[in-house]
């Protein structure tokens, strides 16, 4: 299927309604996803990324309905994961005059996933310039952005820019544009993206966005490689401000609360703890693991300053899914978060101790030592456990 995105560029990506998991599990793809690959058509042609291998067929179909893809000449690949590299091995046998184009991390990416090829490559680097006839691109490397190899394509003419992963959002949908779907859709799947993906870079993202406008590179669309595609206002405008708030670590004065628990005593306290949030007029959700989704509660703490961690004691330490939350979390390093611990235990309560480390690993400011209590609570701890919940919201509010 081929879309018109601007003039003489097209969307030949593939739609995939089913995916429900990214990267073994991590991520979750409640709504699918897209894999969005763009066909330049000028006096040569170019194709900038492609889609996961076994949207393969469909990505060349697309192509076909636009020219003969053995007349492709430059293949850009911005980023190497088989999510968009997929299609390349095939595509460089129908385009075997093609030249393959990206940084040099890209070239050792693919060179790993698809062994030795006889393929002819063009390394580029950030200001590099491909002229296409009567327009060009222009290349600006994006490493980390999420992977070492990343790169963003852009063609100036039509002041379009083509991110990869950044500003993506896992949707499958009809519709190719953001403007064409509920706004509150778009951007909840772009702060999903956010956090679960580019978290962990975000003083990179901010240098990136100086940096591009340092190039003076202005930008009236930006398709990216998942989701839709943001064209115009408020979209546009309002994606590039959330990537700077997210990347700042700005935050609204609110809490997450996640716990596991075993026979439902720190579930109680949690919900106690909540009481005491709301009692301070704050907002606050109550996510219990398993049965909340890990990257739908780290997607739900991008925003907030504020979270509260329970577990009840399992073999001296915390429960196993919010020992995978905190690892997960670890990694993402969110920034300017406060929290605590809560929980129960039986003889020995090392899980409020274990959360309280692990939320320090995780870049977490500990503002309280945390809330522990033996097998259930009395209507003593409950009370307290309320108090501990308004005494984190003044906190939330003085941060
Ligand atoms: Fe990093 Fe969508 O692949």
């Amino acid at each position: 299927m081929k879309i018109q995105v601007v003039e003489n560029v097209y969307w030949v990506g593939a739609i995939d309604w089913n995916v429900r998991n990214f990267h073994g599990y991590t991520y979750t793809t409640h709504r699918g996803t897209t894999y969005n690959a763009y066909l330049i058509l000028d006096e040569k042609i170019a194709l900038v990324d492609t889609v996961a291998a076994e949207f393969t067929e469909e990505m060349v179909k697309g192509i076909k309905e636009l020219v003969d893809p053995a007349e492709i000449d430059f293949v850009i690949a911005n980023h190497g994961e088989v999510d968009h590299s997929g299609a390349i091995p095939t595509i460089m046998e129908l385009a075997p005059q093609a030249t393959l184009v990206g940084t040099a991390k890209v070239q050792e990416t693919l060179s790993r996933y698809f062994g030795p090829r006889d393929w002819q490559w063009q390394t580029v680097r950030t200001g590099d310039e491909i002229s296409l006839g009567q327009r060009g691109l222009t290349f600006i490397e994006a490493p980390m952005l999420h992977w070492p190899d990343s790169m963003f394509t852009y063609l100036p003419e039509e002041r379009l820019l083509l991110p990869n992963d950044a500003f993506g959002q896992h949707i499958a949908t009809s519709q190719r544009f953001a403007d064409e779907i509920d706004e509150w859709v778009v951007f909840d799947e772009a702060a999903k993206y956010y956090a679960n993906i580019l978290w962990p870079f975000s003083r990179l993202v901010l240098r990136k966005l100086e940096e591009v406008q340092k190039m003076g590179i202005e930008i009236a669309t930006i398709a990216p490689s998942h989701g839709l595609i943001w064209r115009g206002d408020p979209g546009l405008g309002d994606i590039l401000q959330a990537y700077i708030r997210w990347a700042r670590g700005e935050a609204e004065p609110r809490a997450v609360i996640v716990y596991e628990t075993m026979w439902g005593s720190t579930e109680r306290i949690a919900r106690a703890i909540a009481q005491g949030i709301m009692e301070e007029g704050s907002e606050v959700v109550v996510r219990g693991l398993p049965m909340s989704d890990r990257s739908d509660v780290i997607k739900e703490l991008l925003e907030a300053r504020g979270l509260l961690v329970g577990s009840s004691t399992h073999n001296n330490d915390m429960l196993l899914n919010i020992a995978a939350f905190m690892e997960d979390l670890k990694g993402l390093r969110p920034i300017g978060k406060i929290g605590a611990a809560f929980g129960s235990h039986g003889w020995a309560g090392r899980a409020v101790e274990r959360l309280g480390q692990a939320l320090q690993e995780a870049s977490v400011d500990v503002v309280d030592e945390g809330f522990s209590f033996q097998f259930a609570p009395d209507a003593d701890e409950l009370a307290q456990a309320v108090e501990f919940g308004r005494k984190f919201a003044r906190k939330l509010k003085a941060a």
